[in-house]
């Protein structure tokens, strides 16, 4: 037999060739498997990093928390030395002053209690944020809840434009929540539509929802929002445009908080506006918090 011939031969034989073919195949394999491991130790270490970016975000956020909390918490002395030293001058207790100093004097007190606004929402988020804002349910009636918020914003009121109604809360049962944090909320409805509303009314009502729930509603005539920022509004430090918001001071955190605080009573809040017609901003929230006590109920 020549070379040729036994070549020939072999190559020819089905069995060798199923060999190779196997050969190959296991090679590839291997390989495949070589390269799947590989990429399950970096998808592990993927994950590894992810976890310690998460806890690191953790962390970073409940620095930020009690940052917040020392921070506001520290300025609230000074702030109340500002702001009563500031109304012992205006009431003249040490001597009369000037129409220029009365003017002068009024420009701390209102900057100082806008300050102290704003520390009063820092502490209130950084308390949500760190869990540690307590929810204190007592048995009461919208009535006098109506009549405090009333009695809170005649001064602005007795010198605006905008009328202020509180619809009477006739035949609505008592409620069982915390009514400092839905007073809370109704505060910050009512004066963003005292800010944004230049004439016109700001009216304040009541309605049950559901047989469990109940609706309070704040609706205004003034600016309005565009539909695309409803949205948005309820997240921390959302102001919208407007040739209004430049002259009015404020965070943007009011209604991230009347958010919060609504999550916190178990219900929601919602906004219905149109620009140039005007805004109705609400709560709904359970008749009773699910810890009624037995012996009220
Ligand atoms: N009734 C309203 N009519 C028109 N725009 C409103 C009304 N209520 C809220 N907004 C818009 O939503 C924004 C956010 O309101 P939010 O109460 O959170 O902040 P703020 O009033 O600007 O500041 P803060 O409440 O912290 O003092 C406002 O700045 C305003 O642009
Ligand atoms: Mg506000």
């Amino acid at each position: 037999m020549t070379d040729n011939t036994a070549r020939e031969t072999l190559e020819g034989s089905p069995a060798l060739a199923t060999e190779l073919e196997l050969q190959r195949v296991r090679a590839e394999a291997a390989a495949l498997r070589a390269e799947l491991d590989e990429t399950n130790q970096g998808v592990l270490a993927l994950y590894g990093e992810l976890d310690m970016q998460a806890e690191q975000l953790r962390q970073a956020s409940d620095l930020k928390s009690r940052f917040l909390a020392y921070m506001s918490h520290e300025f609230r002395t000074p702030l109340g030395s500002i702001l009563s030293i500031a109304s012992l001058l205006s009431d003249e207790l040490d001597g009369t002053l000037s129409p220029e100093q009365h003017k002068q004097v009024a420009f701390v007190s209102n900057a100082a209690r806008e300050l102290s606004d704003m520390v009063d929402d820092l502490l209130d988020l950084a308390k949500i944020e760190a869990g540690r804002i307590s929810i204190s349910p007592a048995w009461f009636d919208m009535f006098d809840l109506f009549s405090a918020l009333r009695g809170m914003f005649r001064p602005i009121v007795d010198t605006s434009a905008v009328d202020l109604i509180f619809e009477e809360p006739a035949g609505l049962p008592r409620l069982y929540t915390d009514d400092q944090k839905l007073g809370q909320i109704l505060r910050n409805f009512i004066s963003n539509s005292l800010k944004f509303t230049q004439r016109g009314e700001v009216r304040v009502s009541a309605r049950l929802e559901s047989e469990d729930s109940i609706r309070f509603a704040v609706t205004d005539t003034g600016i309005g929002i565009p539909q695309e920022l409803h949205g948005a509004l309820f997240e921390d430090f959302i102001q919208v445009d407007s040739p209004l918001q430049k002259r009015l001071r404020g965070t943007g955190l009011g209604l991230s908080l009347c958010k919060r605080f609504a999550e916190l009573l178990g219900g929601h809040v919602g906004v219905e506006s149109e620009p140039g017609v005007g805004s109705t901003f609400y709560v709904v929230i359970p008749l009773a918090l699910a810890q009624e006590p037995a012996d009220e109920a």
